[in-house]
Formats: C-alpha cells, structure tokens, sequence
C-alpha cells in the first residue's frame, strides 16, 4: 500500500504507480504499431496511450486490493475495461456523435487518422478488450464466462450504447432529472461499476462483496458524469485535455443545464457520500476505492 511520510494512504503515489504498469500491461497486449495492417495499430495505440487518466483501470485494481487480490490477477481486466472505455471515447468524438478535436489533450483520433480509420481504431479496441479478458485467469467463483457476461452487458445496446443512444436523441430537448439519470447510468456508470465488480471477481470475492463493490460502483459511475458535466462547464480546455462549453454548445441535457451547478455539486457530493457507504462491509479495508471516490469528486480534470 502507498503510505505517505505521515503514514496516510497517497492515492497519488498509488495511482502513479498503477498507470504505469497499466501502461505497460497494455502495451503487450496490444499488437505491435508495426503489426500488418500498421494504420490501424498506430490508431488505435495512440488514443491508448494519448494520456487518458486511468480511473477504470484504477477502480479494477483497488476493488481486487480491497477484496485481497493481487494486482497481476485484476490486471487483464483493467486492461479490458481500459480499451472498451478508449474505444467509446473514439466514437464519441466522431463528427457523427459529439464532433469533438481534442482528447486527452492530443487531435482526436479522427483528426489524425480520418474518420474510416477512426471508426475501425474502436471497433477494434472493443473486440482487444474481450480478447485481453480471456487472458485472464479463471477463479474458483467466477468463470470465463461471467467475465464476458461483465463486460458484453455492461458495453452493450442495454447499458452502455443506450445511454450513448439517448444523449444524442436527448440534444436540445428538455429532459427530466430521471431521464437524465438514465443516460448517466448507463453511458458512464455501468462501465465503472463493471470495473470494480470485475476487480472484485478477479479476487475470487464474495457474493456480500461483490454486493457491495457493485453498490459502489453505480454510485461513484453517477458522481462520475455529474462532475464530468460540471467541470465542461467550469475548466478550461487545457486543463480538461478536450473542449469545454461542448455541451451547452451542443444542447446536451445535463445537470447543470437542468438543475444548476450549485444543486449539481451536492448531488455529486451525495452520490459519492452514498459511494463510501457501500464500502462499510470493508471495514476499512477499502482505502484505495475510498480514496478514488474521493479524488474523483473533488477532481478538477
Ligand atoms: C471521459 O472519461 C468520458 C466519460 C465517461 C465522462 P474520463 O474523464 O475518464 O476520460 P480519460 O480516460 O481520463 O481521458
Ligand atoms: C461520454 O460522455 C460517455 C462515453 C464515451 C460512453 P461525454 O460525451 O460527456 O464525454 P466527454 O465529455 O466527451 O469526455
Ligand atoms: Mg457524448
Ligand atoms: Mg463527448
Ligand atoms: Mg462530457
């Protein structure tokens, strides 16, 4: 664990720590940038590694650490939930859906690789991703199996494609708080809460456990897009690594548009608050996933 001179837990130095060997986990699993043919491989290794702040990754790995996994266990995992998120990101810039020019503070991919090569770049990191899972090992509990159920649900047109479905129908419509929460869970939560269950799974933990992380996933997913919202509102573009303004650009339903930003903060600060609830059965043996429910609040990129 990253203890700090005073013996507090660094969530910096932890999360510095794991990012790079993320990074380096995903860099073997990935084909080679020189793999035949090599416009895609370039592709799709750029926006892997284009500086993306590794939260899912992070949250795969503590929820295994909470549970008393290793990291070299989850990590296969946190690679796959790695490349499904890149690859919605991907789609999400195309001028088809969010028409965005910068990510992770580089030209998004179909800036520097067209939109053909672009649209291929996701496809194919949504399929690396169930490839690198089957890597994985297996555990008494849990079977391949349930690690593809995990990831296809969470990926497909019932959580996350729909909640990507119905912020583009919701453009310019004025749509209720409940509406609103019904994307949120779906085109950023399920994949969060598919994270730590899976670090979970790959600690081979308890159906109590499991519960819990599960709970906490679906709360800090929520928190997740609320501040994800609010910081397009309140950041700059360098600092946010992509365009801010976006969405009231584009008349996206969010929460600030809805209910404000000063009523937005709270409802961030309560879903996080119900976030560290669900942990209690950890006894204080969650610190990392309490640690990143709290930068994750609080952050400011
Ligand atoms: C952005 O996610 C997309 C959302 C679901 C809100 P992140 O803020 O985690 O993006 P990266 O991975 O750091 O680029
Ligand atoms: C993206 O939501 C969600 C997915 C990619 C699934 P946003 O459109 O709000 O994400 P950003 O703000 O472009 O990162
Ligand atoms: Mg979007
Ligand atoms: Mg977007
Ligand atoms: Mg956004």
């Amino acid at each position: 664990m990253s203890k700090s001179k005073s013996g507090a837990f660094d969530l910096g130095s932890w999360v510095d720590g794991r990012s790079k060997a993320v990074d380096a986990a995903l860099d073997r699993f990935l084909p080679k940038a020189s793999a035949k043919p090599a416009t895609i491989h370039k592709a799709m290794r750029y926006s892997i590694f284009a500086g993306g702040k590794r939260m899912r990754p992070a949250l795969v790995l503590a929820a295994a650490e909470a549970c008393g996994g290793t990291d070299a266990a989850a990590m296969p995992l946190a690679c796959a939930v790695e490349c499904i998120h890149t690859y919605s990101l991907i789609h999400d810039d195309l001028p088809a859906m969010d028409d965005d020019d910068l990510r992770r503070g580089k030209p998004t991919n179909h800036v520097v690789f067209g939109e053909g090569i672009a649209v291929l770049a996701g496809d194919a990191l949504l399929t690396q991703a169930f490839e690198v899972a089957a890597r994985a090992e297996g555990w008494p509990r849990y079977s391949h199996r349930d690690l593809v159920l995990e990831i296809a649900k969470a990926s497909g047109s019932l959580q996350l494609i729909a909640g990507q479905v119905a912020d583009l129908e919701g453009e310019g419509k004025d749509l209720s708080v409940a509406q609103l929460r019904y994307i949120h869970e779906r085109k950023t939560s399920a994949l969060l809460c598919c994270s730590v269950r899976l670090g979970g799974m790959s600690a081979d933990c308890t159906p109590a456990q499991l519960k819990a992380l599960t709970d906490f996933g679906h709360n800090v997913g929520l928190a997740f897009q609320v501040i994800d919202d609010i910081l397009d509102v309140t950041q700059s573009s360098e600092t946010l690594g992509k365009t801010a303004g976006k969405d009231v650009a584009a008349q996206k339903a969010t929460y600030p548009r809805l209910v404000g930003l000063e009523k937005s903060k709270k409802i961030a600060a309560q879903l996080t608050a119900k976030a560290f609830d669900a942990l209690k059965p950890f006894k204080g043996r969650a610190v990392a996933l309490e640690a990143l429910a709290r930068y994750l609040l609080e952050r400011d990129r």
